[in-house]
């Protein structure tokens, strides 16, 4: 028996478990947000002992008599002038960083209540947060240790919604306590949790999947791979070459490809089950830059060719300027991959509702595209399905391919029993594709004044594995490839 004190209240558990899961699964504290699972993050920060900690790294058996404070045992001053601070200062985007923010400014101000900015940035040196960046939070921190220290009310703040008029973001205050709601942060009486198993090679032939013995261990609810798919095997937003699910006898893509997908009763058992999938693989040497992908013989990475699109965009004549230029300069310039590096793991929760409906609750950036892809994939009419978009911990262009969207609505249509299925840290970042890679030849002119006169770029963009939005990328890439500069042609 493991017993601590979480907000005034005396709690017990059974069994050891980390911080983490028993204060959001078993007391449904979901302030506390699960980032990375893996203590780099800050997103799970709580009080032990009025100490700001990572709930993530610790174990109930190593907090016997502990005092656990998360943003939901904030008194009620505390509830007012937090969010006043935070919204009126312009520090709330996604806001899936700032319950933890929240809880190393009270750290810092129930010891120091007149911090300087050093001291603030010193409190949150643990806590990443990826869109609002850290000056607006410093201020809402200072803020917030003023109005304690003052005594200061928070203003009765009406806004008319005037042109001009400064409002703060109307989802600000709910994302400050915790209470609002990510896709994550879903409980349903009776649901399952939903994970893939992804193949160990990234180009492999797929010689056997056997899942008998995950489908025999209790609490294991079903085990299903592309045989069982209910709808398409390929799914895409412009491009149909995404497998669902790639099938025995085809060849993975990438790191991220899924065989089979699962869904137990606990975490534990799903993790326990995907171990007891048998996998035959034909390993093959993977292409992993254009350069291979575009050499004479190289394997076909699908079916229709290894070039996704192409484009052109010519303004004037560009060379023949060039040459009668003054000054002319080339380079080579190489753009590595781009992690988006969203503070929120992919989650989606499904289930079925009025009987055959599909409802998908999914942090994700586009409700109509999700629609259409799971009605896909799940072989339902438009109608059949359901998509609520949840409050979003940050996309950037990393949420808007299926990655676990039509996952859990298969398996909540397969099991008939509400699916939750969320990407730890380490699967989010091998699943989506990031901002394209690429390898840039540019030759600029100029005139004598240093006027620009011509610019030349050859561009090759590394698409990855599937086609995803490449293809309006790299057009997008060309229109800008220029720059905000004025070409004198
Ligand atoms: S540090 Fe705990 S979830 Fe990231
Ligand atoms: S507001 Fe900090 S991560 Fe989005």
């Amino acid at each position: 028996m493991y017993a601590l004190t979480v907000n005034g209240q005396h709690v017990e558990s059974d069994e050891n478990r980390r911080l983490i899961d028993f204060l959001r699964d078993d007391l449904r504290l979901t302030s506390v947000k699960n980032g990375c699972g893996e203590g780099a993050c800050g997103t799970c920060m709580v009080l032990i002992d009025g100490r700001a900690s990572k709930a993530c790294v610790w174990q109930l058996k190593d907090l016997g008599g502990k005092n656990i404070i998360t943003v939901e045992g904030l008194n009620s001053r505390e509830k007012e002038v937090y969010p006043y601070a935070f919204a009126s200062a312009g520090a709330v985007q996604c806001g899936f960083c700032i319950p933890g923010m929240v809880i190393s400014a009270k750290g810092l101000i129930d010891s120091v209540p007149d911090p300087v900015p050093e001291q603030v940035r010193d409190a949150i040196k643990n806590n990443i947060c990826r869109c609002t960046g850290y000056k607006k939070i410093e201020e809402a921190i200072l803020l917030a240790a003023k109005m304690f220290r003052g005594n200061i009310p928070v203003p009765d703040c009406r806004f008319t919604g005037a042109l001009g008029e400064s409002m703060p973001r109307i989802d600000a205050a709910a994302k400050v306590l915790g209470i609002a709601e990510y896709a994550a942060d879903k409980h349903i009486e009776g649901m399952l949790y939903g994970s893939a198993l992804r193949t160990a090679y990234p180009r492999a032939v797929i010689k056997s999947i056997d899942t008998s013995e995950a489908k025999a261990l209790p609490g294991v609810v079903g085990v299903f791979t592309a045989a069982d798919l209910p709808g398409k095997q390929k799914t895409g937003h412009i491009v149909k070459d995404w497998d669902v699910l790639i099938p025995a006898g085809k060849c993975t893509h990438y790191i991220g490809d899924a065989l089979a997908l699962l869904a137990a009763e606990t975490h534990e058992i799903l993790e326990k089950a995907k171990k007891l999938i048998k996998v035959e693989y034909e390993v093959l040497k993977p292409l992993t830059c254009p350069a291979e992908s575009l050499a004479e013989g190289a394997p076909l990475v699908h079916a229709n060719g290894n070039i996704v699109s192409r484009e052109h965009l010519i303004r004037g004549d560009a060379e023949a300027v060039t040459a009668k230029s003054r000054h002319v300069v080339t380079n080579h310039y190489s753009l590595p991959f781009t992690e988006h590096a969203f503070l929120e793991p992919e989650t989606a929760v499904a289930l079925i509702e009025d009987g055959d409906v599909v409802r998908i609750n999914s942090g994700d950036q586009g409700v109509y595209q999700t629609l259409k892809e799971c009605s896909e994939a799940l072989g339902l009419p438009h109608n059949k399905v359901r998509v609520t978009a949840e409050t979003v911990g940050g996309g950037f262009g990393g949420k808007v391919d299926m990655s676990v969207q039509h996952h859990a609505a298969i398996l909540a249509y397969l099991t008939k029993r509400p699916v939750k299925f969320s990407l730890s840290r380490a699967e989010s970042l091998r699943v989506h594709p990031k901002r394209h890679a690429m390898e840039i030849d540019m030759t600029t002119a100029c005139d004598e004044n240093g006027n620009l006169t011509a610019m030349k770029a050859v561009i090759i963009s590394d698409a990855g594995a599937y086609a995803s939005v490449s293809a309006p990328v790299l057009q997008r890439v060309c229109i800008h490839a220029a720059g905000p500069y004025n070409i004198r042609i």
